[in-house]
């Protein structure tokens, strides 16, 4: 089971991941928490450049192809691996943040990214995508506060000194793009708090791991 979080700054997909990692293991299920960019040995690399403030001059091109170099390596080196060894695994951030920062918010045509994507993952796609959804006024205050108090202002703070249109375009650009992938997307308010929102993750957990249980037996 393969399992993605997706939103913009400061939605709260970290701390979710986090929570969901916890109860997959207390009952049982081997599972690993990774995250893009930065997944793999190479891929620490890549993160630092690719959200570094030193690095405000880089390309919208060169942007795209760090990025998926970043997760053709993580899928290469720890998902596929993962997967096949009967692990869960949970990616904070995989190829719907490409579809919505490099498509949605810098204009590079989606289809054109989706076909990207697809090479770059070799077929791999996530069972669940849970978008945790919030204005981009309120996620953008929430990750410049957490930058400030953690000193990461300068090493990653590339995303947040966007301007605030550009995180509106990105929110709206997830919410297209996951009614056009209904299949897979859980859309959950991420304006409430942490029980409320891990429960209605929980919620749509029950039912997938039900359906995981019922295909082995
Ligand atoms: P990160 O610190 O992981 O952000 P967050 O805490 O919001 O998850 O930084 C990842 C940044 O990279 C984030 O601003 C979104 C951006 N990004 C893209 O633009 N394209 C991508 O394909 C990925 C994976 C991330």
């Amino acid at each position: 089971m393969f399992i993605t979080f997706e939103g913009i700054e400061g939605c709260g997909k970290s701390t979710q991941a986090g929570l969901l990692i916890k109860f997959l293991r207390e009952r049982g299920k081997e599972a690993v928490l990774t995250r893009e960019p930065g997944g793999s040995r190479l891929g620490l690399d890549l993160r630092r450049i690719l959200l570094s403030m030193e690095n405000q001059d880089l390309s919208e091109e060169a942007e795209l192809f760090l990025y998926l170099a970043d997760r053709a390596q993580h899928v290469h080196s720890l998902i596929i691996p993962s997967l096949m060894a009967g692990k869960v695994v949970i990616s904070d951030r995989f190829t719907d943040s490409t579809i919505a920062y490099q498509g949605y918010g810098r204009g590079i045509d989606t289809g054109f990214l989706d076909q990207l994507n697809n090479m770059a993952v070799k077929g791999i796609l996530p069972d669940l995508t849970i978008l945790l959804d919030l204005p981009a006024e309120i996620g953008l205050k929430r990750a410049q506060s957490r930058n400030t108090q953690k000193n990461l202002t300068v090493s990653e703070g590339r995303f947040e000194s966007e301007s605030l249109e550009f995180h509106q375009k990105i929110r709206q650009g997830y919410l297209d793009w996951a009614a056009r992938n209904k299949y897979r997307f859980l859309i959950v308010d991420a304006t409430g708090n942490i029980d409320t929102i891990f429960r209605s993750i929980t919620g749509r957990m029950e039912d997938f791991l039900a359906k995981s249980f019922e295909k082995k037996h």
